[in-house]
């Protein structure tokens, strides 16, 4: 066989249509999933089940700089860093890994995932092959190089693939300086990029890798109106031809939802999951296939949090993304289709290796109605067929019910022969087969009803179609046996040997429509089969690569029914199921006619012999699975018993920065340099503080002449920063976004000092306390991921300023003290420096004060509020739990802690964000939690934010086993002030 490498493994090589891993076609069917959105490791084999239970075969991942390298010289891939547990999961799971550890991934996070400390501290253009950058980013890259090379897939190990950054085009030099870091290691798999867009980049000349990659979004990242779409994007596969037709088409990302930015107009990720739909998924995933793509990454298909510092600018605290797994690991109306399509995928080998052989444009493909398009991808091998349809007119919700003429072994037909049509029911696609394989030697001559599954099951051939109810379909095949079974809904022809079905419209369920020792052929309405899953039934676990499909076991069989099946396992007569429920439902299997045993979580459960009679006569399961009654008895604790103490004792008279940093810089490696002042630096970042609140205290003498101060202050989209001189509040400076339009990162105002709020026979404090919205993506001004976030300017009427120091988080970058949780998780407010936000601090001594009242006396100001509450939720569940904010307009910020992590931003002026799901883990299900609240009001106004924690769902079943890693207060570090 004539196969491409890179010349360092023999286990990872391609054709122009595939990757080939250790000597198989293999079609990469992966989601998107950042570990670091999910800071509980024990969750990852959760989200890895789930893809898997999806059929894909695997994951797409960055991992985040800023996170594992977050000081220089400290690489760091402890606690929800590591890379290892993933890997181990993967193993576990069987879904291959593409890594893609940047250091620039942009992924809306800060600095597109940049260690901070270089974007002060490296004075070159980050990205080229400067020598400090150059300097900067070893450490990392050999870390990440240590972790993964012994989980290649040449070691056995998942990951087959290193994407390192996408980034400009004049960068070549520093990408090949990148590849050649990787081309000296232990690093054998091949080595790709994520060209943004159709860029041409990478694919020759210096830097280019081992294969391209091009993403796609073609819904753009506003979900404002959800059912207006944009086409899709015809030229996918011309440009595939023209750039690269020697490699397999790889989509490292593929539009699976969309992210959402701050603002009262952002429309939330329900918009963006209806945007991205399940017709979307339908419509535009294939026609990703239909241009001949083999390897696709969803991104994302679970979205997670952009907890503590993570996030960019652009976006909020959830990054649930409107993907098909929500933030809170529920399942949502877009995981059906995505599974429909990934049984459909792992079903079809003959679909990995196909010629794009034309469409309906160019006569290749003809159709009885041009409202029709189809594209032809056809298995040189075998000759079997895919008819890709969508409307030519992708965005239409009209009905198309057309003909098509395809190519058979049994030559030339017109298809449907006996129903009306094929229908598109509005945003609609569908495959049409020809020449179809299924199982040991079976085959469809022709099907215009959808495959979910084909395949062995027990020696017999097994074949699951599915169609709309309110639509006809048909399929030939041959079929062979005497039949036990046929389904009375349905007419069929025989001649030539070939039967042909069809399905009228009102099908509702499941029916059987072929049932001998030979073949089993069933048929149901769209819906019911998203409710089957296909866990593959893993070999022994001594074999490398056991619970890979295709390489460790090519068996499977067919559940209906239950919420989720995570796997299944067979000894002897018995089947082992386990998932999660949460509702009754009817348990429907299809399984080696041996198993004469089926559990479900380990009980055994009684068999309905009626039902499985109309089911089939070998193999067959039916019962009632039922979950236990404490599926309803999970009542959410109240908040109550909120104690309160201020945290902004720097705006007291006597408060003492002494051991504050003296912002006492002239210069700055940050390029965007300071609009005025008297030459001193005052960007946090330049003092190690380079995320979340930063207070400045600026010292000055007043006389009788000054009357303001000016003050240009820089957060980024979104941020606020309140001033005061002495105690007396000046005013509240906004930044803005309104749904990313209206973007405000930085303002510049003129602040008035009140009468009587100057001294003048001493000093004078002005404290500005800032937000920080985390540092901007690379864009299309160079560095600016290097952001100014800090005091831009400063000015008073008359006079100057004497010091000026800076507060942020204790310890800075260097030496900041909460290494479990790491360095993007505290700020600089009196009370995170104190550990407040920490379990186990005592309150005790603090006032009670609830949280609806506010701060006292309605004055504007920093509060903490803290409470604790019990959690008894026994093993065996997975109850997914958010916090949940009033959903009101208030001139409040609040950051939410859980057990000491910081996992929201609460803004309430602006919103959209007010409710918080918070993860096992974080949460300590049996145990007491603490939940602190920093409330910053923003303005001299009584604010009323109210606490709720709500319980969405309840799930029987769930991973189990999940760890609490929740380091309590200690005073070390945290005395001074
Ligand atoms: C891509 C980028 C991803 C992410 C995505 C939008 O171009 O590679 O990191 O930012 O856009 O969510």
């Amino acid at each position: 066989m004539d196969f491409t490498g890179n010349g360092r493994t023999t286990d990872i090589l391609w054709d122009k249509y595939s990757l080939i891993i250790r000597g198989q076609r293999v079609f990469i069917h992966s989601g998107e999933f950042h570990t670091f959105r999910l800071p509980v490791p024990g969750l990852w084999l959760d989200i890895l089940q789930k893809v898997k239970a999806a059929g894909f075969n695997a994951i797409s991942v960055y991992s985040h700089m800023a996170l594992i390298n977050p000081s220089p010289g400290v690489v760091d891939f402890n606690d929800y860093r590591a890379l290892e547990p993933l890997y181990e999961a993967a193993k576990q799971t069987g879904i291959w890994i593409v890594l893609r550890p940047g250091p620039y991934i942009n992924a809306e996070t800060t600095a597109g995932g940049i260690a901070h400390w270089i974007t002060s501290e490296v004075a070159g253009e980050m990205r080229t092959n400067t020598t400090d950058w150059h300097a900067a980013w070893q450490d990392y890259v050999q870390g990440i190089i240590t972790e993964t090379a012994p989980y290649q897939v040449t070691q056995g190990g998942p990951v087959i693939d290193n994407e390192y950054s996408q980034a400009p085009a004049t960068h070549a030099e520093y990408f090949r300086e990148l590849e050649a870091v990787y081309l000296n290691s232990s690093i054998v798999v091949p080595l790709t990029a994520n060209d943004p867009g159709e860029g041409w980049a990478w694919i020759n000349g210096t830097g280019a890798v081992n294969i391209y990659g091009m993403d796609s979004y073609p819904q753009g990242f506003d979900c404002s109106n959800p059912d207006v779409w944009s086409p899709v994007i015809t030229d996918y596969h011309s440009y595939h031809e023209t750039v690269d037709p020697g490699q397999p088409w790889y989509f490292p990302e593929f539009q699976g939802g969309s992210f959402d930015a701050w603002g009262p107009t952002a429309p939330g990720y329900d918009q963006c999951r209806m945007l991205t739909g399940v017709d979307f998924e339908n419509v535009f995933n294939l026609h990703l296939w239909a241009s001949n793509a083999k390897l696709i990454n969803y991104y994302m298909l679970y979205g997670g949090t952009s907890w503590g510092a993570l996030p960019f600018p652009g976006v909020y605290t959830s990054y649930d993304y409107g993907s098909a797994i929500a933030e809170n690991r529920e399942l949502t109306v877009k995981y059906p289709e995505l599974k429909r399509q990934g049984l459909f995928l792992r079903s079809s080998p003959d679909f990995y290796k196909t010629d794009w052989v034309g469409n309906s444009t160019g006569g290749m493909v003809s159709v009885s109605n041009p409202a029709a398009f189809v594209t032809l991808l056809r298995n040189p091998d075998s000759a079997a067929s895919f008819y890709i349809a969508r409307q030519r007119n992708s965005t239409t919700t009209d009905v198309t019910i057309f003909k098509l003429n395809v190519t058979t072994s049994a030559g030339n037909l017109e298809v449907p022969r006996f129903t009306s049509g094929i229908t598109l029911g509005g945003r609609q696609s569908k495959i049409i087969v020809t020449d179809y394989p299924f199982g040991s030697s079976s085959k469809v001559l022709y099907s215009t009803a959808q495959v979910l599954f084909a395949g062995q099951i027990g020696g017999r051939d097994v074949l699951f179609l599915y169609g709309d109810p309110t639509y006809e379909s048909e399929v030939a095949l041959t079929l062979s046996g005497a039949p036990r079974i046929q389904g009375a809904e349905l007419s069929s022809v025989s001649s030539n040997g070939v039967t042909t079905v069809t399905f009228l419209s009102g099908i509702q369920g499941l029916i059987t429509i072929w049932d001998s020792s030979e073949q089993l052929v069933l048929y149901s309405d769209t819906n019911t089969a998203g409710t089957f899953w296909s866990p593959e039934i893993p070999t022994n676990d001594s074999v490398e690569f056991a619970n890979y499909w295709q390489f460790g076991t090519n068996s499977s069989i067919l559940v209906g029914g239950p919420y989720l099946v995570r796997n299944a396992t067979i000894s002897g007569s018995t089947l082992a199921l386990r998932g999660d429920l949460n509702d009754s439902v009817q348990l429907t299997v299809i399984a080696p006619d041996d198993v004469k045993t089926v559990t479900w979580n380990g009980i055994p459960i009684s068999a309905d012999v009626t039902a499985v009679l109309n089911l089939t006569a070998q193999g067959g399961f039916v019962a009632q699975l039922k979950p236990s009654s404490m599926v309803l008895g999970f009542a959410p604790p109240a908040l109550t018993n909120w104690r309160y103490a201020d945290s902004l004792p720097e705006i007291r008279t006597g408060f003492s920065d002494a051991n504050w940093t003296l912002a006492n810089h002239t210069t700055t490696n940050i390029p965007f340099k300071p609009y005025y002042g008297d030459g001193r630096v005052l960007y946090g970042c330049d003092y190690e503080y380079c995320e979340n609140i930063v207070l400045w205290r600026g010292h000055f003498n007043a006389t009788e002449n000054t009357q303001s101060v000016n003050f240009s202050i820089n957060g980024g989209e979104a941020f606020a920063a309140t001033v005061w001189v002495n105690d007396v509040f000046l005013n509240t400076s906004y930044g803005n976004s309104t749904n990313n339009q209206n973007i405000l990162e930085e303002t510049d105002d003129k602040f008035y000092f009140p009468p009587e709020s100057l001294f003048y026979e001493r000093e004078n404090i002005i404290t500005i306390l800032q937000d920080n919205m985390g540092l901007n993506e690379s864009g299309s001004v160079i560095d600016e991921e290097k952001s100014p976030r800090g005091v831009r300017g400063f000015m008073l009427n008359t006079g100057d300023f004497g010091e000026w120091k800076v507060q942020g988080k204790v310890g800075g970058y260097t030496n900041y003290l909460d290494k479990v949780r790491g360095v993007l998780n505290e700020g600089g407010l009196y009370g995170e420096r104190m550990g407040w936000h920490l379990p186990g601090f005592d309150t005790s001594s603090w006032a009670l004060r609830d949280l609806s009242e506010g701060l006292p006396n309605a004055a504007a100001g920093v509060g903490f509020f803290v409470t604790t509450f019990n959690l008894s939720i026994p093993d065996g569940f997975d109850v997914p739990m958010s916090f949940m904010f009033d959903d009101t307009s208030q001139p409040y910020r609040s950051q939410l802690y859980v057990n000491g992590w910081m996992m929201g931003k609460r803004v309430s002026n602006l919103g959209p964000q007010y409710k918080f799901p918070v993860q096992q883990g974080i949460l300590d299900y049996n145990g007491t939690n603490t939940v602190a609240i920093a409330l910053w009001a923003m303005e001299p106004k009584a604010v009323s934010p109210t606490l709720q924690l709500a319980i969405e769902g309840v799930y029987e079943g769930g991973v189990g086993g999940i760890e609490t890693n929740n380091p309590p207060w200690s005073p070390e570090g945290r005395s001074y002030v």
